[in-house]
């Protein structure tokens, strides 16, 4: 079992769906040495299987603990080391914990946030689009999300900006690609420190929010989350939303700048968005992989796995695996996406799926209505620098012009 050749991290980060076929068309499971040594899985079939199974494929490696470096130094890694954490717990434990927050975010709580929600994007717009040239991922794609999620936790207004400072520093500190870590620890610190006396806060005033919701649910067992899970709880709902979602809204956009046609169609046919959104997580997913672990010797596809070893779902090879969705490198706004991967599978399945769709339908319908044609600003197609991690993908930002209607 030959790896493919592995390009330099540049020519991935660009574009990783070449290597991302040629591993998913060689063989069904490969252990790729500079993907840390762990089983990647490729094809769509092999990957619903293994994540209802977990009972041997564990999602333990899904904790920021395993992935935090050690140069951030021994008082921000003690932030990570908690016991119960959604992300990385198996049922029955996890079962439990999700109902603590699962009322939040079911399709009808979500879609009552609708009218808010546009009103936000309403006036994001107001001000990008008075620009001659904007980003649409500073000026609209990051801060919807980071505002939205910060509203529903109750974080006060004037935090914001430090929220997704905070939470960038995280993902960063997670990603592999990235080599000096140590300037990320202080802004951890922050976010720790602001944590925990907000949950202090609401345990004394509760408000009608979702950290006060979050601590009375444990309260209401006793404490059966201590004040660091609680903490680490709300961190993973900021963070879990933020990038993702920006991502999910800057990657569409550059597969509709790529798909000059696909526009056209969303143009004369807005009712088409929901739809393309599922194709936009289709195509270019923003969370690219996903691990577990191994609790006992077993395989995949005949191929042995020792207990204990890394798997790593490569849930955008899936997305494009033919066997699955024919022409899979084709960007069709119609195209029927259903069973894409994008937002997990089984009981992990991403808890925010109802509101991040809502949030990317809502920023692309309003920027529909008010703009005919959207282009790259002048000289800055195909230099789209591209987020330097495997976790997520997306553009770190997208220089555009608009014609207004
Ligand atoms: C879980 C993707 C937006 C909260 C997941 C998982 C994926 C994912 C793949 C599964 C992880 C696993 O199985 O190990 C995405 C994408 C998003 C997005 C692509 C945007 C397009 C959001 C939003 C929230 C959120 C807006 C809001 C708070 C969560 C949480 C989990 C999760 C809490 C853990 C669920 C659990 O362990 O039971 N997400 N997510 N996500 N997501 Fe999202």
């Amino acid at each position: 079992m030959e790896t493919p050749f592995v390009p330099p991290l540049a020519e991935l980060l660009a574009d990783p769906h070449p290597f991302f076929s040629a591993l998913r068309e060689a063989t069904p499971v490969q252990k790729v040495e500079a993907f840390m040594g762990a089983y990647v899985v490729t094809r769509h079939e092999l990957i619903g299987p293994i994540l209802k199974d977990t009972t041997v494929f564990s999602s333990r490696m899904m904790g920021f603990e395993q992935v935090m470096p050690q140069e951030l130094g021994e008082d921000v890694l003690r932030y990570f080391r908690v016991e119960k954490a959604l992300l990385s717990s198996d049922p029955p434990l996890h079962t439990h914990m999700r109902t603590l927050v699962s009322r939040a975010f079911t399709p009808r709580r979500v879609a009552e946030l609708e009218p808010h929600l546009r009103e936000i994007t309403r006036e994001l717009l107001d001000t990008m689009l008075a620009k001659k040239e904007f980003d649409l991922v500073a000026d609209l794609a990051a801060p919807l999300p980071v505002t939205v999620i910060a509203e529903l936790l109750g974080i006060e207004p004037e935090h914001r900006l430090d929220f997704k400072r905070w939470s960038d520093a995280i993902i960063q500190a997670a990603s592999f690609t990235i080599r000096d870590k140590r300037p990320l620890a202080d802004s951890i610190r922050q976010l720790q420190t602001y944590l925990e006396s907000t949950i202090e806060q609401r345990r004394r005033i509760p408000r009608n929010d979702l950290i006060s919701a979050l601590v009375e649910a444990s309260e209401a067992e006793g404490g059966f989350l201590s004040t660091l899970e609680l903490i680490d709880f709300v961190r993973l709902l900021l963070i879990a939303g933020n990038e993702t979602t920006t991502n999910l809204i800057g990657n569409g956009m550059v597969a509709l700048l790529r798909h000059p046609s696909e526009w056209e169609r969303l143009v004369a046919d807005p009712s088409l968005i929901p739809n393309a959104i599922e194709e936009m997580l289709r195509y270019e997913g923003p969370a690219q992989s996903i691990l577990r672990m191994t609790t006992q010797d077993t395989e995949i596809a005949g191929v042995p796995i020792p207990k204990g070893a890394q798997v790593m779902l490569l849930l955008s090879a899936a997305n494009r695996d033919p066997r699955k969705f024919p022409e899979p490198d084709k960007f069709d706004v119609t195209r029927d996406a259903q069973g894409h991967l994008a937002f997990g599978h089984g009981v992990h399945f991403c808890l925010g799926a109802p509101l991040a769709r809502l949030e990317a339908k809502v920023a692309f319908e309003e920027l529909l209505r008010r703009v005919r044609r959207v282009s790259f600003a002048p000289g800055q197609e195909g230099h789209i620098a591209w987020s330097e991690t495997f976790i997520v993908r997306g553009p770190l930002s997208l220089q555009l012009r608009a014609e207004r209607r």
